[in-house]
């Protein structure tokens, strides 16, 4: 039965442009078998363009909004508990850096082969990180959200979980460093498999996605579990855990036909930068379209895209709007509809997005044409 507070937001998302068939009833789907005008909205790190990202008011705001997904980075504490975080380094995030209680933590460590300094949650016991407050990561940018600083801790996966269980939503979890978690003797597939189950979410058809970007842990989660799993591709690069291993492995073989291929064997889904798809020129402007959805699609992967912001500064400039020399070009909504509506005509079967409301939106008025 549907709780008063789930009811009242499915509400919110009516009045806000969602539909209550589209937010809270739908029946469960296969997740992975989703395609055009169902595509899902995913709420990345939240509604991370409305509250601190990774905080339960954030992903609170995106279940009302209307977030199909609502979607935790992990990262483990000392104790082994997974915790949402966009990185294990704490200090843009949290309120860490003006404890000094937590000085003499201050460390510089190696992670994927680049130096970092700061706090890390490794270092933490769960019951440590959580006398620690949330804060938004991009002040100047999303100056409204330090309203909510001090607020809020740093939630549990299974603080996630649960709240998604609540309203009728999924869970995308994606682990964070995995060859680094592993290194230091907490891998975080075995406790992300063990929360999961232990709130019920074990089958292929729950709602749940697992996504990565390194690929050795996901053939790993591949023999451990039935869940849908997520190939993320990055722009450039390479997956990390294949550098370390001396691997030449890069993400651009990935995406070729024999890549796709392979990456099916494992996973049934990529998780791509926006520009896999629509890649830019070197003048900024976007270029035609590549043949990535209809290849994955041959080779029978779901493509979900990241990360759709409304913020004239965070668009591809073909659709950014308004003056360049105004003080609040930057802030300012761009023509995130247009671009939205780009993706979806060429067939993305997600959208990450930092405003799940303005994908629901887009989404219900696609379905009411
Ligand atoms: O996981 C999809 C997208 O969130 C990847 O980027 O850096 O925001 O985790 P990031
Ligand atoms: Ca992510």
């Amino acid at each position: 039965m549907k709780t008063l507070k789930a009811l009242a937001a499915g509400a919110l998302a009516v009045l806000l442009g969602g539909s209550v068939a589209g937010v809270l009833l739908r029946p469960e789907t296969a997740a992975a078998d989703r395609r055009g005008p169902d595509a899902i909205v995913i709420g990345h790190r939240g509604a991370s363009a409305l509250r601190p990202e990774h905080t339960l008011l954030s992903y609170e705001t995106a279940i009302a909004l209307g977030a199909d997904f609502i979607e935790p980075d992990l990262v483990s504490t000392k104790d082994g508990v997974l915790v949402a975080r966009h990185e294990n380094e704490i200090s843009g995030t949290t309120d860490v850096a003006a404890r000094p209680e937590f000085a003499p933590r201050r460390a510089t460590k190696t992670i994927d082969g680049v130096p970092v300094t700061g706090w890390f949650t490794e270092d933490f016991t769960l019951a440590e990180l959580r006398t620690l407050r949330a804060k938004e990561r991009l002040p100047d940018l999303r100056s409204g959200n330090t309203a909510y600083d001090g607020l809020a801790l740093v939630p549990t996966f299974e603080e996630v979980i649960r709240l998604a269980q609540r309203h009728g939503v999924g869970v995308y979890p994606e682990t964070k460093h995995p060859t680094y978690f592993d290194s230091i003797g907490l891998s975080l597939e075995e406790p992300l498999l063990a929360t999961l189950a232990a709130n019920g979410w074990r089958n292929a058809r729950d709602r749940v996605y697992i996504q990565s970007f390194e690929t050795a842990n996901l053939r790993d989660l591949r023999k451990k579990t039935r869940l849908p799993l997520i190939q993320l591709v990055s722009a450039t690069g390479a997956p990390y855990d294949r550098v370390a291993a001396g691997d030449p492995l890069t993400y651009d073989q990935l995406l070729t036909p024999a890549g796709l291929r392979d990456v099916a064997g494992y996973a049934d889904g990529l998780g791509v930068d926006t520009r896999r798809i629509v890649p830019t020129g070197p003048d900024g402007r976007l270029l035609p379209p590549t043949t990535l959805i209809r290849d994955a699609h041959k080779a029978r992967l779901a493509v979900h895209t990241w990360t759709i912001r409304d913020e004239n500064s965070q668009l591809p400039l073909d659709h950014r709007t308004g003056n360049p020399a105004s003080p609040a070009y930057a802030r300012a909504t761009g023509d995130v509809t247009g671009w939205l509506n780009r993706l979806l005509d060429l067939g993305v079967d997600g959208v990450f997005a930092d405003n799940p409301g303005t994908a629901r939106a887009v989404l219900a008025a696609r379905s009411a044409r």
